[in-house]
C-alpha cells in the first residue's frame, strides 16, 4: 500500500524563489536563510517520495477571485509554473500522479470531502518556492507533486480544525491506495505576516513558535484557534498557516521533530520550516 513517512511545514515566501533565480543566496540579506536551509535540504537528499502531496495556496494566479473552490485537488500529468507577473520562474515542470490523485479526489469525496477537481493548473510562488526550498536547483524536480490547492485568501476560508480532519482523511485515502508508493506531505504559506492595511508588517515569533510546538506535540491546540486568532496574531495572511494543519493531520499522532529552522524577517514574513517524520 501506500503510506505516508514524513511531512514538512514551511513558508513560501515568493522573495526567496527570486534570490535563487538571480544568483542572490550568497548575498549578505540572504545568506542566514539559505544557512538554515541546509539541514533542510540534506534531510530531502536522503528522503525523497515517490509523491508529495503540496497543500499551498494559488495566489488568484490560476484562479479567480469570481471562482474560488475551498479545496482542490490537482489530477493533470503535468503543471506548469506560472507567470507572476515577471515570467514564470525557470524551474523544471512539476509532474503530478493522476492515479494516486484521482484515487485520493474519490476517497475523500466519497467519505464527505467535497473536493473541486483541476485538470489543468498553473502553479505559483506557492508551489514552486517550497520544492525550491526542498531541493535547491535540479535539472528535475525529484517527486512527483500532487497539488492541493485551498482557499485562504477570499472569504469564507475552511477552519483549522476542517483542513487538520481533511489531512486525517487524506492519510486514509493514500493507504488504501494498493500500490506500494512513499508519500509526503508539505504544508505551506505563513508565517505571521500581513502585506496591506495598516498592520502591514506584523511579525510574532511568539505565536509562530507555539504554533511549530504544537505541531510536534499538542496538534489539537492548533485546531482550535479561530480566523480571528490567527488574523489578530499573526496577520491576515499569517493565515496561510491553516494548510499545516492539512499536513499535521495527515501524520500518526507520534511524531519525531528532525529539523526545525526560524528566521526574520523574509521580505514582509517570518520563515519558518519543520520536517516531522513519522513514528510508529
Ligand atoms: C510575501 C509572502 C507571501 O506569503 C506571499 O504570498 C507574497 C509575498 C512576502 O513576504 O513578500
Ligand atoms: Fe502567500
Amino acid at each position: 500500500m501506500a503510506r505516508i513517512i514524513a511531512g514538512m511545514g514551511t513558508s513560501h515566501v515568493p522573495g526567496l524563489g527570486a534570490a535563487m533565480d538571480n544568483g542572490k543566496t550568497g548575498e549578505p540579506y540572504w545568506q542566514p536563510l539559505f544557512k538554515g536551509l541546509e539541514p533542510v535540504r540534506a534531510w530531502h537528499k536522503d528522503n525523497i517520495p515517490d509523491v508529495t502531496i503540496i497543500v499551498y495556496n494559488d495566489h488568484a494566479t490560476s484562479y479567480s477571485l469570481d471562482n474560488y473552490s475551498t479545496f482542490t485537488m490537482g489530477v493533470a500529468e503535468e503543471f506548469i509554473p506560472a507567470d507572476e507577473g515577471w515570467g514564470p520562474r525557470q524551474v523544471p515542470m512539476v509532474m503530478g500522479h493522476p492515479e494516486l490523485a484521482w484515487h485520493i479526489t474519490e476517497n475523500l469525496i466519497l467519505n464527505e470531502f467535497d473536493m473541486a477537481v483541476a485538470g489543468s493548473l498553473e502553479v505559483d510562488h506557492g508551489l514552486t518556492v517550497p520544492l525550491s526550498v526542498a531541493y535547491d536547483q535540479p535539472d528535475v524536480w525529484p517527486t512527483k507533486v500532487i497539488p492541493l490547492c485551498v482557499n485562504v485568501i477570499q472569504y469564507p476560508q475552511p477552519t483549522p480544525l476542517r483542513c487538520y480532519k481533511l489531512g486525517q482523511a487524506i492519510r486514509r485515502a493514500v493507504e488504501s491506495f494498493p500500490e506500494d508508493l512513499s508519500v509526503g506531505i508539505w504544508g505551506t504559506g505563513g508565517m505571521s505576516h500581513q502585506l496591506g492595511g495598516e498592520r502591514a508588517g506584523v511579525l510574532n515569533p511568539e505565536f509562530d513558535t507555539a504554533f511549530m510546538n504544537n505541531l510536534v506535540s499538542d496538534p489539537a491546540a492548533n485546531t482550535r484557534l479561530t480566523h480571528t486568532d490567527f488574523i489578530r496574531e499573526a496577520g491576515c495572511e499569517g493565515i496561510e498557516m491553516i494548510m499545516w494543519n492539512v499536513m499535521r493531520g495527515a501524520l500518526n499522532d507520534n511524531v519525531n521533530e528532525i529539523y526545525r529552522f526560524y528566521h526574520i524577517p523574509v521580505s514582509a514574513t517570518a520563515y519558518g520550516a519543520i520536517i516531522l517524520e513519522n513514528t510508529d
